[in-house]
């Protein structure tokens, strides 16, 4: 009955003895066995969306004169710091506690970037210790930062400009427009450029992105024109760097349509790109993209255990022990999951129910109004596209604990984050 919501769990999604397994781990016994709610994530379906990534820059930009940055705000963790390792690529980190989990992973200097749209002294100072590149946002950073050269050589600086188009998204995740808060307009950039030279500021590369979970590429196109207008006018010295950014979009549920091919989308910024150098008589850049979401989102599933259900007012509740405090996507841009219980997904016998949290507010709702198999209390439902701006964006509310993490290989389940405990709460606080 409910096949279609398989596509979009992990590949590695099977249904065996009448159970959801994900890359050979039945996911109702590790519910059991590690709690919930509990966050797994199918590092196959990782490797396979990096690999995507990867072939396309190849086959489209060409090989070696290409970088992708993981952006960390999706989701970190010292497991996923030590995947961008293994695999060679980039980490983009907002501020000092970002980029404090990267060096505590191990994440070279050289593959750490460091964006923020107000990074304060302490931001700064990780990031001139601790990164390659740094991406300015405005001119008070840049002026900050040329104080600071004179004490410390500064990483690459790429400059963050402001195109004056988003992609087609929720407003919330509109970046790119005019009057948004992120980067700096043309004239802030001319500025910029002649402030770097006058004080000798290793600037190298240009940086925009226009939103987040956009599935049609045109409006980037925009975005590339400006920005290499403004590179014909103001000139690099040498080997340069242009990001469009990441942003890349997915499906979140069975009434969408698939998920948007990478491939396509990089062939996209690639054929631009390399149109539009020539037309200005532009030497290639170094391309780097900077998928958060499309790169991770797909890997992670969340579960929950039912705790309790009822019927109020016409409406049927399956209340169950995460929500808002793990999964805040619904509250603030009215996300849509999907989603199967993890024990007979397919019965035919079913109900219309909403899935809402234990949290005291009426927006802790993770999805409204969802045809599932007659839920009892006790069992297990999973959530797929958990794995982005899931945990990330988590909090303590009503003293929630932050759930643990498992990674899921070959039929292996490895906790990567413990669950949070009381102790973590109150840890902070100082008794008077
Ligand atoms: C500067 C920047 N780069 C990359 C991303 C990643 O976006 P996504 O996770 O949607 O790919 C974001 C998301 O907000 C961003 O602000």
């Amino acid at each position: 009955m409910f096949e279609n919501r398989i596509p979009l769990f992990p590949k590695k999604t099977t249904i065996e003895h009448d159970q959801l397994f994900i890359n050979q781990v039945d996911i109702s016994e590790a519910a059991k066995q590690y709690g919930t709610p509990l966050y797994v994530y199918d590092q196959a379906e990782m490797d396979s969306a990096l690999n995507s990534y990867k072939s396309a820059l190849d086959k489209y930009w060409g090989i070696d004169n290409w970088g992708i940055t993981y952006a960390g705000k999706a989701y970190l963790s010292s497991h996923i710091c030590q995947w961008i390792t293994a695999n060679e690529i980039d980490l983009d980190c907002t501020g000092a506690g970002e980029i404090g989990i990267a060096a505590h992973a191990g994440v070279s200097a050289a593959h750490i970037k460091v964006h923020g749209v107000n990074k304060t002294a302490e931001d700064l100072a990780a990031a001139i210790q601790y990164s390659g590149t740094i991406i300015v946002d405005n001119l008070t950073e840049l002026n900050r930062l040329a104080v600071l050269s004179k004490a410390n050589p500064l990483p690459e600086l790429w400059l963050r400009f402001q195109p004056g188009s988003s992609v087609q998204t929720h407003s919330f995740t509109q970046t790119g427009h005019a009057g948004s808060k992120f980067g700096m307009d043309t004239e802030q950039i001319r500025f910029a450029v002649a402030f770097c030279k006058e004080n000798n500021l290793p600037v190298t590369g240009l940086h925009f992105h226009q939103g987040s979970q956009f599935r049609d590429p045109e409006p980037i196109g925009d975005g590339i024109t400006r920005a290499l207008d403004l590179v014909k006018e103001i000139g690099f010295e040498g080997d340069w760097h242009l990001s469009p950014g990441g942003g890349w979009g997915i499906a979140y549920h069975e009434t969408e349509l698939p998920d948007p091919s990478i491939d396509q989308y990089i062939q996209f910024v690639a054929a631009l790109v390399k149109e539009g150098c020539d037309q200005r008589g532009l030497t290639l850049p170094k391309l780097h993209l900077e998928p958060g979401r499309s790169l991770v989102a797909r890997a992670g599933v969340s579960v929950y255990e039912v705790n309790a259900l009822k019927t109020v007012g016409g409406k049927t509740w399956a209340l169950i022990d995460g929500g808002l405090a793990d999964n805040p996507r619904h509250a603030l841009y009215g996300a849509r999951y999907s989603c199967l219980r993890t024990n007979s997904p397919f019965s035919s016998e079913t109900q219309q129910v909403s899935l809402a949290g234990p949290y005291c507010e009426s927006g802790d709702v993770l999805i409204e109004d969802i045809d599932l198999p007659k839920l009892t209390e006790g069992e297990f439902v999973a959530i797929p596209v958990s794995g982005a701006y899931h945990l990330s964006m988590a909090s303590n509310y009503n003293g929630a604990r932050r759930p643990a993490v498992i990674l899921l290989h070959d039929g292996k389940t490895t906790l990567i984050q413990r669950r949070e405990t009381i102790k973590d709460l109150i840890d902070r606080d100082h008794l008077l």
